[in-house]
């Protein structure tokens, strides 16, 4: 099958990689020269694990090729999928679609009927009709628009898309379809289910599936702070629980609140769709303000285990970006908390295996270091924000003999409290019981 991808972001290159390792034709599209230079270099624009591996692999087969030129790249292509970026429109939380909008515009100059249109980018309910409308404005005929969303997670994203829970497909007629899984045959050979649905379902479904784990994220953040107050441990309440099949286990980890490109901008996005269609959506809206909260909380709880204040103290802070294996600090809980530390008259050092670069373009008066001790040195707490596999293995009596004051706030839960204590730290977790007993 041959297929272009517009759009080189996070999922339209790892979508496009991963294509290609199927063994269909791959060309991708960007309209950013240096990025395609880049790419055709063997350069990748993101940190992602194992990326680089299978781009280089499929291009090197002739199976994945980097190009700006639209036309070439749809030329022969009996699927176009649209995986250009979505962000949230400033101030009000809709989903921006200028960028697919223009792709679709490009596009209907030039692609040939029988094609079949795919949304890979997270696009609220009924772009996939927008879609159809700009093309018939145009003049174009005989061409399927469908919905492919893509449920995969930075960091662990090609696992993630060649092993995924569900593909889901919304289209409208049996050409989309039968394209599509042609396209998706290899999963469907390792039993990936699939469900086709209805055009605007598929559009609906991605927004609803982030929106709960969203939801989950915010219900165990709350539980933990309810059981800083009776003295339980939240951790143990979520294993409790995740063992019920109906609950599951994941993605209840208490912590700074849900970061990144996509919970944040998709919550707020879901509440827009709802709004315009006159449906309260309650639980998805308070969601979203337990995790705004969330940061300021942290910033209270540092400073609580500082006595209080942290004007003039030295805070130590390991992780930047919003989570492990990723360099992208997009929302990252780092920033607000960092931030606030700072503005309060905190001095702080950071380190993060590899957000350094992206973070120093977003912090100003903050020391990086080279590594999570060197961070540590003098510091009169240690902060963890973002639990990177390298701090899990920690020497926590090598940290205590570098800090100043004995502080560890592990704001992802990642060491034993009992282990830190022994090690002469005072441990403060989140949701571990009272604070600080
Ligand atoms: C998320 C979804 O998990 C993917 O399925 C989806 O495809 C993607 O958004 C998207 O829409 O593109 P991602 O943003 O890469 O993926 O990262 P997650 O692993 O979901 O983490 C999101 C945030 O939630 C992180 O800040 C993480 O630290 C936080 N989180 C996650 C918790 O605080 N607790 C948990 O138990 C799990």
């Amino acid at each position: 099958m041959r297929i272009a991808m517009i759009g080189t972001g996070y999922v339209g290159l790892v979508s496009g990689a991963c294509f290609a390792d199927f063994g269909h034709h791959v060309a991708c599209v960007d309209k950013d020269s240096s990025k395609i230079d880049r790419l055709n270099a063997g350069v990748m624009p993101i940190w992602e694990p194992g990326l680089e591996g299978l781009v280089k692999s499929n291009a090197e087969r002739g199976r994945l090729t980097f190009t700006t030129d639209l036309p070439g790249a749809v030329e022969g292509a009996e699927a176009v999928f649209i995986a250009v970026g979505t962000p949230a429109r400033r101030g009000d939380g809709h989903a921006d679609l200028t960028f697919v909008f223009e792709a679709v515009r490009e596009l209907a100059k030039v692609i040939k009927p029988g094609t079949v249109v795919v949304t890979k980018s997270t696009v609220p309910v009924g772009t996939g009709d927008e879609i159809e409308r700009i093309l018939r404005e145009e003049g174009v005929t005989d061409v399927s628009v469908a919905s492919n969303p893509e449920f995969l997670r930075e960091g662990a994203a090609i696992a993630d898309f060649k092993h995924p829970d569900r593909i889901v497909v919304g289209a409208e007629d049996d050409r989309a379809q039968e394209v599509l899984r042609e396209i998706y045959r290899p999963l469907f050979l390792n039993r990936a289910p699939i469900l086709i649905t209805g055009r605007r379902t598929a559009e609906l479904t991605k927004y609803a599936a982030n929106a709960f784990l969203a939801v989950k994220i915010s219900f165990i953040n709350e539980i933990a702070d309810l059981c800083e107050a009776v003295d339980a441990d939240v951790q143990d309440v979520a294993r409790g629980i995740g063992l019920d099949n109906r609950i599951g286990p994941k993605f209840l980890h208490a912590g700074p609140g849900y970061g990144g490109s996509c919970f944040p901008k998709d919550t707020l996005a879901l509440l827009q769709t709802a709004d315009a269609a006159g449906v309260d959506q309650r639980i998805v809206r308070t969601t979203v303000e337990v995790n705004d909260d969330r940061k300021n909380d942290m910033v209270e709880r540092v400073a609580g285990a500082l006595g209080g204040d942290v004007a003039g103290k030295r805070v130590a802070v390991l992780g930047l970006a919003f989570k492990p294996n990723t360099d992208d600090m997009r929302e990252a809980p780092s920033i607000p908390i960092v931030t606030a530390l700072v503005e309060r008259g905190a001095q702080v050092s950071a380190y993060d295996p590899v957000a350094r670069e992206q973070a120093e373009k977003i912090f100003s008066g903050v020391e990086f270091s080279d590594d999570a001790y060197a961070a540590a040195e003098g510091a009169d707490a240690l902060v963890m924000v973002t639990e990177w596999d390298e701090f899990r293995a920690l020497d926590l009596e090598r940290v205590a003999g570098s800090l100043r004051g004995k502080v560890l706030v592990d704001l992802r839960n990642v060491y034993d409290p009992g282990e830190a204590e022994a090690a002469g730290l005072r441990y403060y977790g989140v949701g571990r019981g009272r604070p600080g007993s």
